[in-house]
């Protein structure tokens, strides 16, 4: 009996579920190994490489040594170059006092629930979302309220939705624009009467814009314009397509700074050195037209994805504003999404992600398509899909 068995794990640990997809992976690689040809529409994460101005930044920063701590929170530079970013991209004023830098997002969101949320309290979450915050909110000892949402919201949250569901153990929500897995994005008005509702209940709004960037529309937003009393969670992973670089940000609310150097301090002493520095180089003029036109690779990837899968039977009620993720409804061709995933994946061997991953409501009936491949690939991948179907 190994140690496991014996019950070590602490209930909360022990209940984190593991991410269904990660079977399916470890699956299409097999099937790799045997030689078949995986077409992967699963993957959270852009296929173009970290922009080589970043790379560069990042090689001279370890060139010159640049391997020792930062300060808890960040750079001091890389904290004044995102406070910027701020005022040039949205025109907002951030002091770099409230920006804090992470190891990813992932970092961010556990700090930002370290601060607000204790053992007993409960954080409203959406479903579908992004799977880890349930578990990040359970491994505080706190629990979830879930609010189911459709395309009757955009699958987004909304005001009325926190009026409904907001109770006595509620100390924040949760929200993500454009989202994982939809892609879909909180109209302005309604993110204004988010954060009002959340005001008015006495709790916080984190608002998670690690798409940000990655917007379709005209309507690419920040919750900092309207408000300096949101958690907003950012990172250089997708935009920036530095997910292996471990970096990301918030930006806080100024009152809970310390507190969050002093968790930072405990949790991760810092983010990574060398990446740091090579983020320096992320909001270079150079940079942002490398990343502009790798957004309008991924805007084409979308135009041709959604009226082919519509024409396959897939029902995309809402059209995906943002993100590299199309959230079909696939109750037209099975009940059972996560069995018709894997059976395309042996028959077919193409790799999506099964709505089981992003929650339970109607989780079975939905299938979340990743744009994260060129056009040829998407094509490939949709003849097989279309001939699986027949
Ligand atoms: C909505 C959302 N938030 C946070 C993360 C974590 O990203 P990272 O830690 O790489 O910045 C992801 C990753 O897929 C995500 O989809």
């Amino acid at each position: 009996m190994n140690k496991a068995d014996k019950n070590v794990l602490t209930g909360r640990a022990a209940e984190v579920r593991p991410f269904y997809v990660m079977e399916l992976l470890a699956r299409a690689g097999q099937l790799e190994a045997e030689g078949r040809s995986v077409l992967h529409l699963e993957v959270g994460e852009p296929d173009f490489p970290t922009p080589q101005p970043i790379i560069d930044a990042g090689i001279r920063a370890l060139r010159q040594l640049k391997t020792h701590y930062t300060p808890a929170l960040g750079l001091p530079e890389l904290r004044q170059s995102i406070a910027a970013y701020y005022q040039q991209k949205f025109n907002v004023e951030i002091d770099a006092r409230r920006v804090i830098v992470t190891p990813g997002a992932s970092g961010a969101l556990q700090l930002a629930l370290s601060v607000l949320v204790d053992t007993g309290d409960n954080v409203l979450l959406t479903d579908p979302g992004y799977p880890c915050n349930r578990n990040m909110i359970k491994l505080l000892g706190a629990d979830s309220t879930i609010v189911p949402v459709g395309a009757d919201t955009r699958f987004q949250m909304t005001a009325a939705d926190i009026s409904r569901h907001w109770n006595e153990k509620s100390v924040a929500a949760m929200i993500a624009s454009p989202s994982n897995p939809t892609g879909t994005m909180i109209p302005r008005q309604e993110l204004i009467n988010l954060i009002e509702a959340v005001d008015a209940c006495g709790g916080n709004l984190i608002v998670d814009e690690i798409y940000q960037g990655l917007v379709y529309s005209e309507d690419d937003l920040t919750a900092l314009t309207f408000s300096n009393d949101v958690f907003v969670i950012n990172s250089f992973s997708k935009y920036f397509g530095m997910t292996g670089w471990r970096l990301g940000w918030m930006v806080v609310p100024d009152e809970y700074v310390d507190a969050i150097d002093r968790v930072a301090q405990n949790l991760f002493l810092a983010a990574s050195t060398p990446a740091q520095y090579a983020a320096l180089a992320a909001f270079d003029q150079g940079t942002i037209e490398i990343l502009d036109r790798r957004v309008a690779k991924f805007r084409e990837r979308r135009d041709y994805l959604l009226p082919v899968l519509r024409e396959m039977g897939f029902h995309i009620p809402v059209e995906p504003e943002g993100a590299f993720y199309i959230y079909a409804d696939c109750s037209a061709i099975t009940q059972n999404s996560f069995e018709w995933t894997r059976s395309l994946l042996e028959d077919e061997a193409v790799a999506l992600t099964p709505g089981i991953d992003f929650g339970e409501y109607r989780a079975s009936t939905h299938v979340r398509f990743a744009y994260t491949r060129p056009v040829d690939q998407l094509e490939r991948a949709c003849c097989r899909i279309a001939r699986y179907i027949k």
